[in-house]
């Protein structure tokens, strides 16, 4: 009998700093400019300028002050200031949203340090809407603010002190409704951080669906929970058998988006949650267990959009799942050889266990498809280290049945800076997954691992659930293994999680209308 510790209650994500926009701007209190590179003040900044004393048309005059994209220059002007940041936005012509989200990543990261309770940012940009600039600064201040300090502990010398300051923006009123926005969506990435970062002995399959449920009662999300010995009764035989050996029992997670009157829908939306993966009786290498905590950054993400698509009341109605497992060992636990029956009637010989997400994202897109019939389904897991080696860290690999569809998708992460990149996925590929005792197996060889994965995962998507050689229904597959976590920290990223797909899944379906139907 395994004892089983007290389930901590989940920490629910405050939001931090960078919070109010104060309807009336101080310009007492600090000036913060934005800046395209020049050799002449702009004029909206002449009245700025004066009152800090001539401070801004001098740096301008130095020859050394180029205001490259993303540098950030800070100045002590002599009066109407303590400090004035101006942010390098680098050349016009190579101006993108997401040079906007670094140089806000950039302030609120500076004016932290400085411990300043209040900045008032007067940017100076054109030529790519205010909403979505609005919109680009809102998230940039979010994520530039993010760090997971829930186990500093008594010796961590990194917080100062325990309560950081507030830190208000005051901006302009045309940019404000954009920033709000972002600082929404901002919030939620931070959210699928934060319980990306939360360790697998607290953030167990039992926590995320204690979270969730929580969750979807302050944000008014439905939530219903496929527990184990239900999944066990309807077939979920992917997911009950990854699970068998984990420390708390599987789970899928339920989210739904039910707008009054939605113009579309329901998009159905899956995130792989293997709350940590071993890879089961196929062990890992030691080396490669490191960081299998962030195994659980799809479903992160599915949540993480849900509360931001219940926050934006986005007029689509959205589906997310989270297929919710820890991958172990123990008697109970599955083995290679095994041959699972899963939702569909597929049936699998488990080749290596440590192919795991691809059986409990096959139980959840069957299930979804069947039961909430969608007319479109993405899915995102980091499902194999394959596609780390082929594409790095810039992008996702994504597999898609839909041209159209793909366009969307791609269209909406060169938006939002979450890039993706088309693999391909033939008929020909169903060929790396034939069984000898079963329908399919869940890996085999070394070959285009990351294609596998894809191809394996087709057998679960279409009308009622069973394969569809017609793929009548759009359907993208994303691995993002390369991109869930950073070894390095960036601006808009300490190292670790990132929270990505939160902002493309919402991009996507805001954007659903231009694209489909
Ligand atoms: N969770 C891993 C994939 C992974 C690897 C994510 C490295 C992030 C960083 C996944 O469950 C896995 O183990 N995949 C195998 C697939 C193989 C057995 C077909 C892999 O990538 O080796
Ligand atoms: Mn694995
Ligand atoms: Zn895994």
């Amino acid at each position: 009998m395994l004892c089983r510790a007290v389930q901590p209650e989940p920490v629910m994500y405050r939001s931090i700093h960078a919070k109010t926009i104060a309807a009336k701007p101080r310009p007492t209190d600090l000036a913060v400019t934005l800046y395209t590179k020049s050799k002449k003040l702009p004029s909206q900044y002449r009245v700025l300028d004066r009152s800090v004393g001539g401070a801004l048309s001098r740096l301008i005059r130095c020859d050394e002050f180029r205001a490259e994209k993303g540098e950030l220059t800070t100045l002590y002007p002599p009066k109407g200031a303590s400090r004035l940041f101006v942010l390098g936005m680098g050349e016009r012509a190579t101006f993108t949203l997401e040079t906007l989200r670094v140089a806000s990543a950039r302030l609120v990261n500076a004016a932290s340090k400085a411990k300043l309770r209040r900045v008032d940012l007067r940017p100076l940009v054109d030529g790519l809407g205010t909403r979505e600039m609005g919109c680009a600064i809102g998230e940039g201040l979010m994520l530039g603010n993010f760090s997971f300090d829930t186990f500093k502990g008594t010796t961590s010398n990194q917080i100062s002190s325990p309560v950081r300051p507030r830190l208000s923006v005051h901006i302009e009123d045309d940019l404000r409704a954009g920033v709000a926005r972002g600082l929404l969506i901002g919030e939620s990435v931070n959210v699928a951080r934060q319980l990306a970062a939360t360790p697998p002995n607290i953030a167990n399959p039992t926590y995320l669906v204690s979270y969730c449920r929580k969750m979807a009662r302050q944000i008014g999300l439905d939530c219903s929970i496929v527990d184990a010995k239900k999944a066990r009764a309807m077939g979920m035989n992917g997911l009950v058998s990854v699970g068998a050996a984990g420390s708390a029992p599987p789970a899928m997670i339920c989210l739904r988006h039910r707008p009054a009157r939605p113009r579309a829908g329901p998009i159905l939306i899956v995130g792989k949650a293997i709350t940590f993966d071993t890879g089961g009786y196929s062990l890992k290498p030691r080396d490669s267990m490191t960081g299998m905590k962030y195994d659980k950054c799809g479903g992160m993400a599915v949540i993480g959009a849900m509360r931001a698509i219940a926050q934006c009341r986005l007029p689509i109605e959205v589906v997310g799942l989270i297929p919710a497992a820890e991958n172990m060992i123990s008697d109970r636990a599955y083995r290679v050889d095994d041959i699972l029956t899963l939702f569909n009637g597929v049936t699998v010989e488990v080749t290596n266990t440590d192919a795991e997400g691809r059986l409990v994202l096959a139980d959840a897109l069957a299930y979804g498809c069947k039961r909430y019939k969608p007319i479109a389904v993405i899915d995102l897991a980091t499902l194999t280290g394959g596609v780390v080696v082929a594409l790095g860290n810039w992008c996702a690999g994504s597999f898609c049945n839909d041209d159209s569809f793909h366009d969307v998708l791609h269209r909406a992460g060169e938006h939002c800076g979450e890039r993706i990149w088309r693999l391909p996925l033939w008929n020909e590929h169903k060929q790396y997954l034939k069984a000898t005792h079963a329908d399919i197996v869940n890996a085999s060889g070394r070959m285009g691992h990351p294609i596998q994965g894809a191809a394996f995962l087709a057998h679960f998507v279409g009308p009622g659930g069973k394969p569809d050689p017609g793929c009548s229904i759009p359907w993208a597959h994303l691995d993002i293994a390369g991109v869930a976590s950073v070894e390095s920290g960036s601006p808009l990223c300490p190292k670790g999680p990132t929270g990505w797909g939160v902002r493309l899944l919402l991009r996507t379906i805001e954007t659903w209308k231009e694209s489909s139907e």
